[in-house]
């Protein structure tokens, strides 16, 4: 019977933005991340006589194709598998949108050919065929959070899980200001970000940033996880700022969205940022702001849609389930 792999995204609290190694994705600093249960990716693969790549229906063809199919020949030539296969995904999130649908995708992707091909691979070796896809895929192996050690070879760089059902009131919104495929893709910005003179310094910063968001995440400190994520995604955004030539994902309404943050925790409610490559803004709050934080974007902002997330699990497999 035919098995769908379902991978959700992860938002990284403490960012990946840099490699060591372009070709096997090693990246240059640890990260940190929670799965979220709103978004996810359903894959399945199937023999063909073409390779073909269908992304929510639609037969794919071009760059974003040849990812998809070059990513499927390393993984055959590890594993000693060959043959044409024909790649059928669907995105439950705005795919290259900076909502981080890379993470869900190849998780998704790597998890559908671990079982296309009955291979008895455990989460971290999944996690390894996942990070060979995108980086960020790496972390979408384990639900709750997620830590990428960055290693310093392919054996040595694989996420593990740091708490898969974590016990802590911490919600995300989701702030959708544009949806639509960014010109940059992460691979390309964060190629870029390394000309920028406050990358080295940033890069030094990731072990102590590391260790006190994961020291915060035991504590259950809410104040703290907030705070250590909003300043990692704003030296992230600071290093492509001072790239040289220097770039930036912000729209107008980014910057909107990063002073209405200030503006509430000025009058006592607490809510924290945290932005990936695109437009979009990530909210951190707990529960009982969920609604008034809402409000206040949706009265300053009325184009925006707001996406309420939690949690989300690790891998699945699905039986008897068609792709919508
Ligand atoms: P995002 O911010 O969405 O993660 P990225 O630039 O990191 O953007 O990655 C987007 C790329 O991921 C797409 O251009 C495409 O190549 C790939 N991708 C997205 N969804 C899928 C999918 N379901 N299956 C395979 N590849 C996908
Ligand atoms: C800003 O994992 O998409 O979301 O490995 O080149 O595919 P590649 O990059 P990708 O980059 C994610 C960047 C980020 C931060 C993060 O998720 O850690």
């Amino acid at each position: 019977m035919k098995k769908i792999a379902r991978a959700h995204t992860n938002i990284a609290l403490i960012k990946y933005w840099g490699k060591q190694n372009a070709a096997l994705r090693i990246p240059l600093m640890s990260s940190l991340s929670m799965t979220l249960d709103a978004f996810y990716t359903d894959t399945y693969l199937e023999p063909s006589q073409q390779e073909q790549f269908y992304l929510n229906g639609k037969l794919i063809e071009g760059p974003e194709a040849q990812r998809v199919f070059n990513y499927l020949h390393l993984l055959q030539r590890r594993y000693g598998k060959s043959g044409n296969l024909s790649v059928h995904s669907q995105n439950h999130v705005p795919t290259a949108a900076g909502l981080a649908s890379s993470s869900s995708a190849f998780a998704a992707l790597a998890a559908a050919f671990a079982e296309y091909y009955q291979l008895a691979v455990n989460e971290t070796e999944l996690s390894r065929m996942a990070r060979l896809g995108s980086g960020s895929a790496s972390r979408s192996v384990f639900g709750g959070f997620a830590v990428w050690q960055k290693g310093t070879d392919d054996q040595s760089s694989f996420a593990y899980s740091l708490d898969s059902n974590p016990d802590l009131d911490l919600q995300l919104l989701a702030v959708e200001i544009n949806t639509g495929a960014k010109k940059r893709s992460s691979t390309k910005g964060m190629q870029a970000a390394q000309t920028s003179p406050f990358f080295a310094p940033w890069i030094k910063r990731n072990s102590l940033e590391l260790s006190q968001m994961i020291n915060a995440i035991k504590n259950h400190d809410f104040t703290r996880i907030g705070q250590l994520a909003e300043l990692n995604a704003s030296e992230m955004h600071a290093v492509n700022l001072t790239a040289q030539p220097g770039f930036t994902y912000f729209e107008p309404t980014t910057i909107g969205v990063i002073q209405l943050v200030h503006e509430m925790r000025q009058n006592g409610i607490e809510v924290y940022y945290t932005i990936d490559a695109g437009p979009n803004v990530k909210l951190l709050c707990q529960l009982k702001n969920v609604k008034i934080v809402k409000e206040k974007l949706v009265s300053a902002f009325d184009h925006v849609k707001i996406i309420n997330a939690s949690f989300g699990p690790g891998i699945q497999y699905l039986d008897n389930y068609e792709l919508d």
